[in-house]
């Protein structure tokens, strides 16, 4: 029998306000057929001053430890990806260990933007299998609000906030986390960045991106990365029950799924709802089709994202 990091529960958690495409309208010179046509979004969450990354963070996690069944006490290992940490440190994921009051365990931030949770899932994973840990909490929580510049409709119509979460088990069996790969191409740092940070400006800075070039490469390193996994975990395209992919645009889901030979109806879209929700994009989506009951137990899962860095990855889940 082999160990593996299995999925035993999943949360989420959604700031209470929900922007539309005409409400942005108002103050933003943009309209509703614009974002619809070129990225699927209609809708997103933004977090009023009281909701942050930490607690939006907190409470997917409660959500994901009551689906699985599991007191916070047997958390030994939290790992939080995120881009738009409460603070520069500490890291967040200590917070949020806090908030659920968790006693001693082994407690980071990865930030990877928005492959973050995919990195932050193959951080866990292999902390599972080599026995540094039993019992690990995975979240992507993100306040990309707070890093908008509102004035840029190129970028502020395209995000959200958000988190969700996964309790992960090392266990013996079949199923779990069977493949990731991941990948990092620095040379497109200045295609999507923030333009600010403690070692540099002292400020937070705002996000910046050049969209259509970050669009060309989205496709391309996505159906490659699936492949690359499904490879590993020695399955191909034919094998998959649903994709999970970040929600950055729909265009990209449609083209990355036909790419693969896959239908429409196998790929998880909530960037209608959701907008980009950088790390949190993949757990929320995730947490959404298992509530909804499309997505059940022993479903061959592929996640896969790409985002700044450029950063991007794929991992391969029987659930
Ligand atoms: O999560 C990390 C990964 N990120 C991504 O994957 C994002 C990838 N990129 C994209 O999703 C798309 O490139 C965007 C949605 C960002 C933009 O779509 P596009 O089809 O590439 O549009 P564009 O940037 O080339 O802009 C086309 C036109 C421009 O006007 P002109 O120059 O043709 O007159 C823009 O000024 O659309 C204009 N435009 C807008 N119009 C109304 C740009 N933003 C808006 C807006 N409302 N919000």
């Amino acid at each position: 029998m082999t160990l593996r990091a299995v999925i035993a529960g999943s949360g989420s958690a959604l700031p209470k306000r929900r922007v539309s495409n005409e409400q942005l309208a108002e103050t933003v010179d943009t309209s509703d057929e614009w974002i619809v046509e070129r990225t699927g979004i209609k809708f997103r969450h933004i977090a009023d001053d009281n909701e942050t990354t930490a607690s939006l963070g907190t409470e997917a996690a409660r959500s994901a430890l009551a689906a699985a069944g599991i007191d916070a006490g047997e958390i030994d290992l939290i790992v939080l990806a995120t881009s738009t940490p409460n603070q520069t440190f500490p890291a967040s994921a200590t917070i949020i260990q806090t908030n659920l009051g968790i006693g001693d365990c082994t407690a980071f931030d990865v930030q990877a933007v928005c492959s973050g949770f995919l990195y932050a899932l193959s951080v866990a994973d292999n902390m599972l299998r080599g026995g540094a840990a039993k019992t690990a909490l995975v979240i992507g929580s993100e306040t990309f609000s707070r890093i908008l510049d509102w004035e840029d409709r190129g970028t502020c119509v395209l995000f959200g906030d958000g988190a969700g979460a996964v309790v992960l088990k090392a266990e013996e069996g079949d199923s779990g986390v069977l493949a990731s790969k991941l990948h990092a191409d620095g040379r497109h740092n200045q295609l999507l960045y923030v333009d600010g940070g403690p070692s540099t400006t002292g400020t937070v800075g705002k996000l910046r991106m050049r969209g259509r070039e970050v669009f060309r490469h989205a496709v391309v390193n996505l159906v490659a990365v699936m492949n690359e996994a499904l490879e590993a975990a020695g399955l191909t395209s034919d094998d998959v029950d649903w994709v999970i992919p970040h929600q950055a645009n729909r265009r990209i889901l449609d083209a990355t799924a036909r790419k693969l030979g896959l239908a429409e109806d196998k790929v998880i879209i909530t960037v209608d709802e959701h907008a980009n929700t950088s790390a949190a994009s993949i757990p929320l989506a995730l947490d959404t089709a298992v509530r909804d009951g499309r997505i059940k137990r022993g479903d061959l899962l592929v996640l896969e994202a790409m985002g700044g860095g450029f950063t991007w990855g794929a991992s391969v889940v029987r659930y």
